[in-house]
């Protein structure tokens, strides 16, 4: 595919962004669903209170009112029955007309008909005269709503609105009153002020309660100029006898409302209460808004807490990223740092853990390489080495032979006679070293046997006995009786020992005293270690690492050829054992030798140079060649 990455400019969602809009959209999802059911809940279950409430209102009102007319109606009958009454003298019966003023509250005036024609007046001055009318006026104004005698039937109350003024919202109430055969009924008929008497639920400040008459007209109300304006109600229903009460929206100078009307059962009158839609549902209002806030402040500490927690996410992933740049490049030393016990601590952990792995084995790596071409060097100088002693070993055995010859021609007082000694000492020296680069090139063909190390220690000690004394070197062995026979040839491994004793010998003897220390000891790994330790100077670390190459000295020339560890080398690789060295400057030397037991198997190819042996004493570096 190698159409993607050369896609015009792709928008790069990060990380974090994705997890701050996987958070703000579940949020948004979840508080909405909350929101709205509960606005749901509340909503349903408020209208239902609200219509419950405001019918019960206008029932409540109902039967206030439909109380407060029967009264009237009696009261009206009274009036009649008392002006028919024929055995009431007149001063009494005015008397008892006027009772009827004390009793009824809100009665302004009343008067009989008898055939169409009024019989009988009374009239309440007070209340004209404190609404500023005058009687003449009242009179003419109240004798304008003509009222419909004939359709009033007995039993019945006739009521309608027949406001005056502002100050007197009236109405007028009627009867029949019949009687004996052959006489005309008597129609009484009272101005009412049902403001006054009719005080239906005026104790509710949300609700408007009223009472409106068979027209849909305003006979009484909370608020008297909505009777005095003779307001009429559109939006009545018709409302049949059977049904007690009904609730309807409704709409009164552009405001919703929520209104309830119920039958009174008497003289067509019906009460009504009605409350504006704000109102009713202010609770839910105010619950809406404090739930769509609610949201919103959740809305906006759910996205400061997940933008938090997403950079917190975030910085760990950059670090680990950054980390494996570091190791890429071979810096194994960096570590993340573990922010917490979740996926991302444990992915941090597992990523230092891997940093450390891979160093160590890094190490390992180039240890190994080290190794690797140490011994490579050491093959090629042995191949190199092999070659030159090969080619120079014959004409060095003819040279030698001359010189004896020569020497033995001469006469004995003869000045070149000495010359002719050192000729041959050094042609002599010549043949050991090219004798010993064979060695180490492994020229010689290895007979082995099983030796007793503890008298190829015993044979060495009584060889060096006395150069060891002259420069004041103590010899101590310590051979275990037990310890089992190894595998190698006697000369060589007692050539070794001298090599090794020698140079610690000759390490100590500016100093004029020392000791040096052979010990041997059995490993379970078929092996077994002789170690030669010495308390001399000590190798310095940087010569420690060259001190197994031929011709490697740090020794005045003439004195030292760099052969002896090179020779010791080659043969222990022989034995298919190994040396290590462990030095530290100022302490002194150990050199471990390490041979295969006779009895073991040769093919266990456990090169001890390749395991680093963890019993082994490290008073300083340890090299192993
Ligand atoms: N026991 C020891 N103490 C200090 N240095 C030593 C010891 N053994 C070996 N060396 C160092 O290792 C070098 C190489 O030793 P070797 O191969 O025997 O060559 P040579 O003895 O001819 O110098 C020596 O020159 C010396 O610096
Ligand atoms: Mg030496």
């Amino acid at each position: 595919m190698r159409g993607a990455p050369n896609m015009p400019s792709q928008i790069r969602v990060t990380f974090r962004f994705k997890i701050l809009l996987s958070v703000l959209i579940v949020v948004t999802t979840v508080v909405s669903l909350i929101t709205f059911t509960m606005a749901r809940m509340f909503h349903a279950d408020k209208v239902a209170y609200v219509e419950d409430l405001v019918s019960l209102v206008s029932v409540h009102a109902a039967s206030e009112a439909n109380l407060r007319l029967s009264a009237y109606q009696d009261q009206l009958v009274t009036a009649g029955r008392v002006q028919d009454a024929s055995n009431i003298l007149g001063e009494r019966r005015d008397e008892a007309l006027w009772n009827l003023f004390t009793r009824t509250r809100g009665l302004v005036a009343l008067r009989v008909f008898e055939d169409g024609k009024m019989v009988r007046l009374l009239l309440d001055s007070l209340a004209t005269n404190a609404a500023g009318v005058s009687r003449a006026s009242f009179l003419t104004t109240i004798a304008r709503y003509t009222i419909p005698f004939d359709s009033i039937e007995v039993g019945t109350l006739y009521v309608r609105n027949s406001a005056l003024s502002s100050l007197l919202p009236l109405s007028t109430i009627a009867v029949r009153i019949p009687r004996a055969a052959g006489r005309p009924p008597l129609m009484v008929v009272g101005t009412v002020d049902l403001n006054r008497s009719i005080a239906l639920g005026r104790s509710s400040r949300a609700f408007d309660v009223f009472l409106v008459d068979v027209d849909g007209r305003i006979v009484s109300h909370g608020d008297a100029r909505r009777t005095s304006s003779r307001e009429r109600l559109a939006w009545l229903p018709p409302l049949g006898p059977g049904s007690l009460a009904m609730v309807k929206e409704t709409e009164r100078g552009g405001k919703p409302m929520i209104s309830g009307i119920a039958n009174v059962g008497i003289g067509g009158l019906r009460a009504g209460a009605e409350i504006p839609k704000s109102v009713a549902y202010f609770a839910l209002r105010s619950l809406l808004i404090n739930l769509i806030f609610l949201a919103l402040g959740l809305l906006v500490a759910a996205a400061v807490v997940s933008l938090i927690w997403a950079t917190q996410m975030t910085r760990s992933l950059s670090q680990l990223t950054h980390a494996a740049q570091a190791i890429g490049q071979g810096n194994f030393d960096v570590q993340v740092a573990v922010p917490s016990r979740d996926e991302m601590g444990q992915l941090a952990g597992s990523f230092n853990q891997m940093a450390s792995e891979l160093h160590g084995r890094d190490r390992a790596l180039k240890e190994a390489q080290a190794q690797l071409i140490q011994s490579e060097k050491m093959a090629a100088f042995g191949q190199l080495g092999a070659g030159i002693a090969h080619e120079v070993k014959n004409p060095l055995a003819g040279i030698q032979g001359m010189i004896q010859l020569t020497s033995r021609s001469l006469s004995a007082d003869s000045p070149l006679l000495e010359t002719f000694a050192i000729l041959e000492k050094e042609t002599k020296r010549c043949r050991t070293i090219i004798d010993n680069l064979l060695k180490f090139a492994r020229q010689e063909n290895l007979e082995p046997e099983p030796i007793a190390l503890e008298e190829v220690v015993a044979d060495t000690k009584a060889i060096l006995h006395h150069e060891l004394s002259l420069h004041k070197i103590t010899l101590e062995t310590a051979i275990p009786k037990n310890l089992p026979l190894i595998r190698g040839s006697p000369n060589q491994i007692q050539q070794v020992l001298m090599n090794l004793i020698l140079n610690a010998e000759q390490a100590m003897e500016s100093r004029g005293h020392g000791t040096v220390e052979v010990k041997a000891a059995q490993r379970d790994d078929g092996f077994v270690d002789l170690s030669v330790q010495d308390d001399g100077p000590g190798i310095p670390r940087a010569v420690q690492a060259r001190i197994f190459e031929p011709f490697f000295t740090t020794k005045p020339a003439g004195k030292g050829t760099g052969l002896g560890l090179a020779v010791t080398f080659g043969i222990m690789r022989d034995h298919g054992g190994a040396i290590h060295v462990q030095s530290e400057e100022g302490r002194g030397t150990k050199f471990i030798l390490r041979f295969r037991m006779a009895g073991s198997h040769p093919a266990t190819d456990a090169h001890p140079t390749k395991t680093p042996d963890p019993e082994a004493p490290t008073p300083g570096d340890e090299r192993a060649a």
